[in-house]
């Protein structure tokens, strides 16, 4: 079969099984596995693909039709340019996380702090402390999660992209006191679990292959944002900042939390596809 047929029937068994864009993903299945981007797969349709490729091509889709999120299936996925090794043990990163980081690039760097310490809740894959660590080479990073194989995966993510040494991984539950970070960061950031667990069931089945606990955020999707932004105060230095991934109706009660948790300048922020998505807010000084 060559790899114009084989996308072809790709495509189709795809569409059989509902899932999403079934031309993009076969596509992008196929130039994975060929080691080459996806218009230069599409444009060798004539390549006769060897027994070994049709066997991994056909073990790929029979995965993406059960709705295995393409993450899942290759390993890995691209974030800020490097490539962030994903497991069923963590959710798999996403563009507008993407964007957080960048917002906290910019934070930190407005700061002027010459060596920040950042602190981030709910590192899943790492991939938010390590693109901070990458983007800012003087920060001192500690990074928490209550899985014990999500916080193994960001080591190992870490030590892959050069920056292990920079970030402490610590296991812990984000609804405990951390008594021995008080007044330590210039900045703490999180993309926590916030979805309402009565949404959780009418996601799409790719999402609901991802871990609950990275998802669920409670009974109005707040738990995990309420008591971050309640410790945000003791664990910021004066000046410090707090930086957030917010479910795009959370808005409004996240602007009351920040507030009432004594946060000031606070800014709830829109992402690329125009959704309120980022809350941040600063400890006075
Ligand atoms: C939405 S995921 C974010 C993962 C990663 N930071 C990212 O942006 O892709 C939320 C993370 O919070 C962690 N988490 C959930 N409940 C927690 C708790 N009680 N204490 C600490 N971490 C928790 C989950 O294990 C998960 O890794």
């Amino acid at each position: 079969m060559n790899v114009s047929e084989a996308l072809r029937k790709g495509e189709a068994y795809l569409i059989d099984r509902g899932v999403p864009e079934p031309k993009a993903n076969a596509e992008f299945l196929m130039a994975e596995m060929l080691g080459v981007g996806r218009l230069t797969a599409v444009s060798q349709g004539s390549r006769e693909l060897t027994a070994k490729e049709n066997h991994q091509f056909l073990d790929w889709l029979k995965w993406r039709g059960k709705r295995i999120p393409i993450a899942y299936i290759l390993g890995h996925q691209p974030f800020l340019g490097i490539k962030i090794e994903v497991t069923r043990d963590s959710l798999v990163p996403r563009p507008e996380t993407e964007e957080l980081v960048i917002e906290c690039e910019r934070l930190v760097k407005a700061s002027g702090a010459a060596s920040p310490k950042i602190l981030e809740i709910g590192t899943g894959t790492g991939c938010i402390a390590i693109a901070l660590a990458q983007l800012l080479p003087s920060a001192t990073i500690f990074a928490t999660d209550l899985s014990k194989s999500a916080l193994d995966l960001a080591q190992k993510n870490a030590i892959a992209h050069h920056v292990g040494n920079r970030i402490r991984f610590v296991r812990e539950d984000l609804f405990s006191d951390k008594q021995g970070l008080r007044g330590w960061a210039d900045l703490m950031v999180s993309n926590p679990p916030y979805i309402p667990t009565k949404d959780l069931d009418g996601l799409e089945p790719e999402v609901l292959k991802e871990p609950r606990m990275a998802l669920d955020g409670g009974k109005d999707g707040l738990d995990a944002i309420r008591a971050i932004t309640a410790m945000a105060p003791k664990m910021l230095k004066p000046g410090g900042v707090l930086a957030m991934e917010i479910g795009s109706k959370q808005g409004p009660a996240v602007t009351k939390l920040f507030a009432a948790s004594g946060l000031k300048s606070i800014v709830i922020k829109k992402d690329a596809q125009g959704l309120e998505r980022f809350a941040i807010g600063a400890l006075p000084v």
